[in-house]
């Protein structure tokens, strides 16, 4: 099987490492790929944003799957236009992928279909939307409608405040992500993820997962795309698995096949566990980065199989996936000053004898080569340094271990990641 995967990051890297061990591979290809990529995939040059060129290099390479990892290639229809093209395609339709697109159709979506999630408004009026605050108790939650990489959500502590935020928020602090606000209830709890593959109509469960959004140790400071994540959640329990599946995650692709948008691709369910069962924070319509890192860690199936029968309709005819039971923990090695300005070019080494030590795998997120061929850092979040083992505590120290190998005299990472679930055992 000749296999495309779109995307350039660590998700992507991942994915391409997985899909590599596939006995049914004959080709592997990425676009625009990365240099980690590069040993396992043949790169082209074509920028995500080409729609257009990807449908080309798809066809010209005579490509029998494609698998797209970010969103947004998805959000403008690059799955239809491969579809159109009579190519099997691993990712939602353009009207599917409207769930990540526009968080207001989501929860308007959620309203009719009766998935549970926080209350909410949609505005894009100032004066309306802060009487609406009149709702609630602080903290308050305000979303920009749009997609804004993971950092358009604000959650103010306090009613001046939360009305500074709307008036920023309506007057382009997001640009046109924002002329649209969804201001929601405040959900109490513990957040999972929860991915799902889903064919149009069959769903297969496919791992949970716990990422950590802020920059900073025990979760404080600013978001940012995450920096590290680990699976199971123990709070992940079979029940609690079940429950998400058959009352957040079944309604939704009933309901989408439903609305004329059957969905193919992966599900990533945000979930809030709360005193009244699990709610949904958000759905996401592609793996979360850096939760896939961890998820084909744990992988024991071939996952091939799997993204093909999702792509053609046949999830049915396939078997469960097979986990190993052994946790796996991705740390975020990012550049200083992220998620603010950072600085680029700087050397990395010790990358290849990581890589050597059992059970550790470093994916590149955004990396470069320099003349000399050494590895340089070329993005924010840059390393996910990834390593399992017979528990969490042993995942943890090798991934530690791991990080502490790799030189890098501009970088950073949390030295917290899995904290709940190492505190809990
Ligand atoms: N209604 C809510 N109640 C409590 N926390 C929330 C709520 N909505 C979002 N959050 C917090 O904000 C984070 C980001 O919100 P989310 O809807 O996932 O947007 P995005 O991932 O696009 O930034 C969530 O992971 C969660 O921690
Ligand atoms: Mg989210």
């Amino acid at each position: 099987m000749k296999v495309l995967v779109i995307g350039s990051g660590g998700r992507e890297h991942a994915l391409v490492w997985k899909i590599a061990q596939s006995p049914l591979v004959s080709s592997l290809m990425a676009a625009p790929g990365s240099p980690g990529m590069a040993d396992n995939a043949i790169c082209f040059d074509v920028p995500v944003s080409d729609l257009d060129g990807l449908v080309t290099l798809a066809t010209d390479q005579a490509v029998d799957l494609v698998v797209v990892g970010p969103e947004n290639p998805l959000c403008d229809g690059l799955a239809d236009m491969l579809r159109e093209n009579g190519i099997a395609t691993f990712g939602p339709s353009k009207a599917a992928a409207m769930l990540e697109t526009s968080k207001a159709f989501a929860k308007d979506f959620y309203a009719r279909h009766n998935v549970p999630t926080a209350r909410y408004g949609v505005f894009d009026d100032a004066t309306k939307a802060k009487a609406f605050l009149d709702g609630f108790k602080p903290p308050y939650v305000l979303k920009t409608d749009g997609l804004a990489a993971g950092k358009g959500v604000v959650i103010p502590q306090t009613r001046e405040e939360a009305e500074a935020e709307i008036d920023a928020f309506l007057s382009g602090k997001f640009g046109d992500a924002s002329s649209t606000l969804v201001i929601e209830e405040f959900m109490h709890g513990e957040e999972v993820s929860v991915f799902a593959l889903c064919d149009g109509t069959d769903v297969k469960f496919f791992g949970a997962a716990q990422d950590h959004k802020r920059v900073g140790e025990g979760d404080t400071g600013l978001n940012t795309g995450g920096m590290g994540a680990y699976s199971p959640a123990p709070i992940a329990t079979p029940e609690l698995i079940e429950t998400v599946m058959e009352t957040i995650i079944k309604p939704v692709t009933t309901g989408l096949a439903a609305d004329g948008a059957p969905f193919q691709g992966v599900l990533f369910a945000g979930i809030m566990v709360t005193d009244e069962g699990p709610k949904v924070v958000e759905f996401n319509i592609r793996f979360g980065d850096p939760e896939c890192q961890v998820l084909m860690m744990r992988a024991k199936s071939d996952i091939l199989p799997l993204l093909d029968a999702a792509a053609r309709g046949t999830l049915a005819a396939q078997p469960d996936v097979d986990w190993t039971h052994d946790p796996a923990i991705t740390v975020v090695m990012a550049a200083e000053g992220y998620p603010g300005s950072y600085a680029k070019g700087s050397v990395i080494t010790g990358i290849d004898a990581v890589n050597e030590m059992t059970g550790v795998q470093v994916f590149e997120a955004g990396t470069a080569r320099n003349e000399a061929g050494d590895v340089t850092a070329a993005g924010g979040r840059v390393l996910n340094v990834t390593a399992i083992g017979e528990s969490l505590h042993y995942a943890a120290d090798r991934v530690y271990a791991a990080v502490d190998d790799i030189e890098w005299a501009d970088g950073f990472c949390r030295r917290d990641i899995a904290w709940r679930a190492l505190k809990a055992h």
